[in-house]
Order: structure tokens, then C-alpha cells, then sequence
């Protein structure tokens, strides 16, 4: 039998949200505020953010006045999200590596949301649907780890405890991937799992761009549009068309 992606299994447990805490809607609200003001967007904008997780950024771009539509494959997290749905704003279950029924004004990818899969095709493929799904002169924003940043700043190892769960995790760079083991105990057992993220430096990702016929239009570094700066920057975020 196939082993299940660690994508699948992780992302759709409480301890990944848990563990994530921290990365709350403060950072998610200033990050949409500051790109939907620099971009001006016009209210009547159709937002497509994919993948949505629990719909931090899609409830609050909702509340600035725009229409969106949340997808994600973690079901967990999808119906954790329909809560908040109304007219203008819906959420599903999607798998990224599938075409979109719809088209939209702008797709948003945030927060380390991609370089999951072993093979570049499947990652092309992403970046494919993402601009088939896109109306003419559609905005696409990708927002992804800064890899030179994550190299040269990497902590081995590290405990943390949030809430009552101790997490012991691992970190390292290893076949073209930055791994994360993270270890714990909860609810009566131990339990296991390991991101992995591609090593995709801003010149691999400008190559995936230009292979699928994106132009990059703005580079930035953090939440707070600063310029990208590959030692420094947190954050590795292009808006492209
Ligand atoms: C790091 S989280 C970020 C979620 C959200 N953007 C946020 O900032 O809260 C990555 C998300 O990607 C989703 N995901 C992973 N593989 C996916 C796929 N093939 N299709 C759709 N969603 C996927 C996971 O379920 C998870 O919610």
C-alpha cells in the first residue's frame, strides 16, 4: 500500500495547530492589509486562497470587503472554516494539484504552502493550474520560506512547549529538502512527524516562474514589503502576473 503524504496526515492533526500557535492572525492580517493596499485592489476582487489551512487570511480579506474562496485538502481544517462562511466567502475541500472549476482575479499562496512534493513536475504542475485558474491580467501572490535565510539560521535541535504538549524537533538539510522531525507526546501516545520542505531558492523559484509563464512583477522580503535580500529576509514573496 502507498504510504499516505506526510502532508496529508500532519497538517490535518490539532498538534500542527497547536505547535503553529504562534504564526496567529497579527501576522496574517498585516501581511493582507499591507499587499491588498499596495496592490489596490479593487472590493469587487475574487481572491482564491489556496491553501487556506483554518482561513486566517480568507476570513480577514473577507472582512476588508473582498470575495474569496478558501481551498485546501485538510479536511479538518476546511470544516473548521465553514464556520465563518457567507455569501462572499466559501471555502473547500481542494487539492492544489488539480485544475480549479472557476476562474479568479487573484490566487494567493501563503505561508510556506508549496515544495511539498518530491518530483519539480508536481510543483509545476501547481504553478500551472494556479495561473490556468487566473482571469486575464489575474495577480498571483506566493509567499514561501527564504531558503539561503533557513540555511544559514538553522537550529539542529529545539524544545518547546505550547500548551501541555512538549515538542522535541529536529532540523536538517538533506536531499535537496529542509526537514523538520517533530516529536511528541499527547493523548496517550507518542507521535511523530516530518516536514518537508524543498530547498527552492529565489533562483529556482524565478525558474519555476519563468517555465510556466509567470512575470514576476514585485519581489519582497517580509510582511512588511521590505525588499527581498536573500541573507537577511524572512520571507521570500513574489506578486507576479
Ligand atoms: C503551512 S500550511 C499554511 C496554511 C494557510 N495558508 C495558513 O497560512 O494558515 C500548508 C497548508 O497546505 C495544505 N496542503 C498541503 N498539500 C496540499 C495540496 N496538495 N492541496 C491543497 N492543500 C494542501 C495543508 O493542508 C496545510 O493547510
Amino acid at each position: 500500500m502507498k504510504k499516505k503524504d506526510w502532508f496529508t496526515d500532519w497538517f490535518n492533526t490539532p498538534y500542527y495547530h497547536t505547535l503553529y500557535k504562534h504564526r496567529n492572525d497579527i501576522d496574517a492580517q498585516l501581511f493582507m492589509k499591507n499587499i491588498t493596499a499596495f496592490l489596490s485592489l479593487p472590493k469587487t476582487t475574487h481572491i482564491l486562497d489556496l491553501p487556506c489551512g483554518k482561513g486566517r487570511h480568507s476570513v480577514f480579506l473577507n472582512s476588508l470587503g473582498y470575495k474569496v474562496t478558501g481551498g485546501d485538502l485538510a479536511e479538518n481544517s476546511i470544516k473548521f472554516a465553514q464556520q465563518f462562511e457567507n455569501e462572499s466567502l466559501q471555502f473547500r475541500v481542494h487539492d492544489m494539484r488539480k485544475p480549479f472549476n472557476n476562474k479568479y482575479d487573484a490566487v494567493f499562496n501563503l505561508f510556506t504552502s508549496f515544495g511539498y512534493f518530491e518530483d519539480d513536475n508536481e510543483d509545476l504542475l501547481i504553478l500551472e493550474n494556479i495561473k490556468k485558474g487566473l482571469k486575464e491580467n489575474g495577480l498571483f501572490v506566493f509567499d514561501f520560506l527564504n531558503a539561503i535565510k533557513v540555511k544559514n539560521t538553522l537550529v539542529k535541535e529545539e524544545v518547546k512547549k505550547v500548551e501541555d504538549i512538549t515538542f522535541y524537533i529536529k532540523r536538517e538539510i538533506k536531499d535537496g529538502f529542509i526537514l523538520k522531525n517533530i516529536s511528541f507526546f499527547a493523548d496517550g501516545k507518542n507521535h511523530s512527524y516530518t516536514e518537508r520542505v524543498k530547498f527552492l531558492d529565489i533562483s529556482k523559484m524565478k525558474d519555476y516562474f519563468n517555465k510556466v509563464g509567470f512575470t514576476i512583477t514585485e519581489i519582497f522580503g517580509d510582511y512588511k514589503l521590505n525588499k527581498f535580500d536573500s541573507e537577511n529576509s524572512d520571507r521570500l514573496i513574489f506578486v507576479a502576473k
